[in-house]
């Protein structure tokens, strides 16, 4: 007898879910959205954390370069806070259940659901303008971050605001699944922050900060040095006027500075404002708090990148644990599906 999901009786504590793809260097975006909120909620949630590589392969890559490219960005995440006892962290791939769900819910998924997909639109648009193949596994790669989630009982997944549609298509799919074959998956909800849900381009500030950007003026990178950093902040877009309010629509810029501000010093972006008079000030105190909030994360990221063998020894045992968890949830997917298992 297979057991079923847990429910919301089974305990308080929340299940936390999130996955970054091994893609350039960890930025702003990543960090604001994302990976500083997975350092606080570890404590207060069991929670699995990923770096998910097989939908890097989405687009095409060097041969090789996958490899380095994930043990660079568990390195930076792992600086950013994470402590492998107090959460799982591994590499989706070393964890075959991800692909096997993938499928399967690539059954519960419909092809007008896909094809609505901003990201996929956006993705699809610019290997348009590149090399012109538009992988099927571009396509389908909501269906396999579905797959990521609800193999772990997911109730919450905290993102940036960019991954909203792809946390509610697996919402769908997944009372599809439950619908079609009897209780067999948690239902999860997205988490979004205070601030910084959507860091924009510092350049571009109707764009939202992310490594497909062909120029690096307007992205802040973990690996950047606090002048570096300054200086980005320094040429930042704002407006004409000079008002230092938050307002979105009609002052992108401006509002950007006061989200990252708000994020990196944790308040709202409308209490961040208070006491600031001139763009040039925000500039300033957004810069400052940015290279604060950066300072130790590049000083453990240095130190963690002279011993990869302890990321690596801290990746597998990530692996383990995350195995246990995701053979049960699968198991209940073949027992509710009803294939022969001789
Ligand atoms: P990815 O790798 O593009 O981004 C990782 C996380 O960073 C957030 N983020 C941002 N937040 C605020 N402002 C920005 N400019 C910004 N840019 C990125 C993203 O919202 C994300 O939380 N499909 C996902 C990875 C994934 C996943 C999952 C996430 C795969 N499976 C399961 C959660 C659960 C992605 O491409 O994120």
């Amino acid at each position: 007898m297979v057991p079923s999901p847990p429910t919301a009786s089974d305990g308080a504590r929340a299940r936390v879910f999130s996955g970054i793809q091994p893609s350039g260097v960890l930025h702003l975006g990543n960090l604001l959205g994302a990976t500083l909120r997975w350092t606080e909620v570890q404590h207060q949630a069991d929670a699995i954390f990923c770096v998910v590589d097989l939908h890097a392969l989405t687009v095409p890559r060097p041969p090789g370069e996958i490899g380095q490219a994930t043990l660079d960005m568990a390195t930076d995440v792992l600086a950013s806070g994470l402590d492998p006892e107090q959460c799982i962290f591994f590499v989706q791939s070393t964890v075959p259940q991800h692909a096997e769900l993938a499928w399967v819910m690539q059954t519960v998924t419909a092809f007008g659901e896909l094809s609505r997909m901003t990201q996929f639109k956006e993705k699809r648009d610019r290997a348009e303008a590149g090399d012109g193949f538009i992988s099927a596994g571009l396509f389908t790669y909501p269906a396999l971050m579905a797959a990521d989630i609800l193999l772990y009982d997911t109730t919450e997944v905290p993102v940036g605001d960019d991954q909203g549609q792809h946390v509610e298509l697996t919402r769908d799919a997944a009372n599809r699944f439950n619908s079609r074959y009897g209780d067999t998956f948690v239902i999860p909800q997205a988490t979004l922050p205070l601030a910084g849900a959507r860091v924009m381009d510092l350049q571009a500030p109707t764009n939202k900060m992310s490594k497909s950007t062909d120029t690096d003026a307007g992205i802040i990178y973990l690996s950047d040095t606090p002048a570096a950093i300054t200086k980005k902040f320094k040429r930042a877009v704002t407006d004409s006027e000079t008002e230092v309010r938050y307002d979105r629509a009609a002052k992108p810029g401006v509002s950007n500075l006061l989200s990252i501000l708000g994020a990196a010093t944790g308040r709202t972006p409308a209490a961040a404002a208070e006491g600031i008079e001139r763009y040039g000030d925000l500039k300033v105190a957004t810069a400052e708090a940015v290279v604060e909030l950066l300072a130790p994360i590049q000083a453990r990221a240095a130190e963690l990148r002279d011993d990869p063998a302890e990321v690596r020894r801290q990746l597998a045992r990530g692996t383990e644990r995350a195995t246990e968890q995701a053979a049960d949830v699968m198991d209940r997917v073949w027992d509710r599906l009803g294939t022969l298992r001789a």
